[in-house]
């Protein structure tokens, strides 16, 4: 492997999280820069076991700050981009969807003009490495399916909420600048992810959070919504593969097999909290509480991630019950970064390390 600078955006949030911390250890030949403006969902406490490693910097700055952006990547002279930042949490874009605009948008069309800027042209001759722009992107962008079906890579758009409005447009930029500058660009749209790091606003690591600590459950309308699950470290190995092995201006959707319904899951849940937490079987279960459905819910997605695995030879690692388990473990022994996150003390950590770039 040749050496490589790559810049990786939104690193401190959750799947950036374990791509950094993947890169930074599998490949000590790179350079990898952490690129986060450290938001409520950035949490510096994630990437602890790696923050010294040579190999790896961390930069607070804001994508949407195009003259940042732009002198950054003049200074760093990036040899890729794998680009996580966004603001991720559905029900957040219903209350602000100008914030997810600016961020994801926005944002995204900063970090293309930044990399277009120093890259195109191309140098040519045959051993010439194009550096990549590498969009990470959702299944969201593909709306809802009914009872039957998958996402495919040809799948038309046809985002619901403010949240997948505002990827599908970035996907789009992305596409933009490969069909209109020639940028060497990859996207890849991923199912929901699971793990460690997972900010407790999510499903899971709210519902962990709050039978431990006895709250209630809430379960959004019915809870027949089904979401494909996926182990985050799986995501992130997904990521490697796409970023060193697919062509220029190709699509891959990544997902694991793995439907459940949003009730079907917390019962699941429920019954491994109960086993942990040395509580009665059912006792957990009593504390799920149906509430207002999310408005626009999708209702169900579903990934047909075969191009990936037939193409790159890419397969999940974990099976969802085991996965479920080594997640409940982890918040169960990470209880202070638990605590941390939900009582907003880990933003007192950063502040202190990293008041200013
Ligand atoms: P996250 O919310 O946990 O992390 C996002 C990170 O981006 C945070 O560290 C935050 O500080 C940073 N950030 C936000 N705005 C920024 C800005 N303006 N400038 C710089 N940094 C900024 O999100 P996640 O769940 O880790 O998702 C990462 C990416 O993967 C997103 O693009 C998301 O759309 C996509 N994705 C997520 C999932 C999932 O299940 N979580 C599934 C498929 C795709
Ligand atoms: O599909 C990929 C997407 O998965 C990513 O692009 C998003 O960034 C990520 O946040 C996630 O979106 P979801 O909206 O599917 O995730 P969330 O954990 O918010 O919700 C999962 C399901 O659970 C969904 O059907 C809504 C429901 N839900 C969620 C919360 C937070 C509840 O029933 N109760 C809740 O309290």
């Amino acid at each position: 492997m040749k050496n490589k600078k790559i810049l990786v955006t939104g690193g401190a949030g959750f799947i950036g999280s374990h791509l950094v911390r993947l890169f930074v250890n599998k490949y000590p030949n790179y350079q990898i820069v952490n690129l986060d403006k450290l938001t409520y969902a950035g949490n510096l406490a994630n990437l602890r076991d790696i923050e010294n490693k040579p190999n790896y910097q961390f930069i607070k700055g804001d994508i949407v700050d195009a003259a940042f952006i732009n002198e950054l990547f003049a200074e760093h002279k990036f040899d890729g981009v794998i680009h996580l930042a966004a603001e991720s949490h559905v029900d957040r874009s219903i209350s602000n969807p100008l914030e997810f605009v600016m961020t994801n948008v926005i944002g995204t069309v900063n970090l293309l003009n930044a990399a277009k800027a120093i890259w195109i042209p191309y140098p040519s001759g045959k051993d010439a490495e194009a550096p990549r722009f590498y969009h990470v992107s959702t299944d969201e962008v593909y709306g809802s399916l009914g009872e039957t079906g998958m996402f495919t890579e040809t799948t038309a758009y046809d985002p619901h909420s403010p949240y997948s409005a505002s990827k599908a447009s970035s996907d789009h930029f992305v596409r933009a600048y490969h069909d209109t500058y020639g940028l060497d660009a990859v996207i890849s749209n991923c199912s929901n992810n699971y793990g460690s790091f997972h900010f407790p606003e999510k499903l899971i690591p709210l519902s962990i959070y709050n039978i431990k600590n006895n709250k209630p459950i809430p379960i959004y309308g019915k809870g027949e919504n089904i979401r494909d699950w996926l182990w985050v470290e799986d995501h992130a190995r997904a990521i490697d593969v796409i970023y060193h092995n697919a062509k220029a201006g190709t699509t891959y959707n990544i997902g694991g097999h793995n439907e459940w319904t949003n009730i079907d899951l917390i019962r699941l849940l429920c019954k491994i909290m109960d086993k942990k937490l040395n509580r009665n079987e059912g006792e957990s279960a009593k504390l799920i509480n149906y509430v207002k459905d999310r408005a626009g819910h999708d209702l169900r997605y579903a990934i047909d991630s075969t191009k990936l695995q037939n193409e790159l030879g890419w397969t999940p690692s974990l099976q969802f019950e085991e996965g479920l388990e080594k997640t409940v473990d982890w918040y169960l022994t990470n209880e202070e970064w638990l605590n941390n996150v939900t009582s907003g003390d880990y933003k007192k950590y950063y502040e202190i390390q990293y008041s200013k770039r």
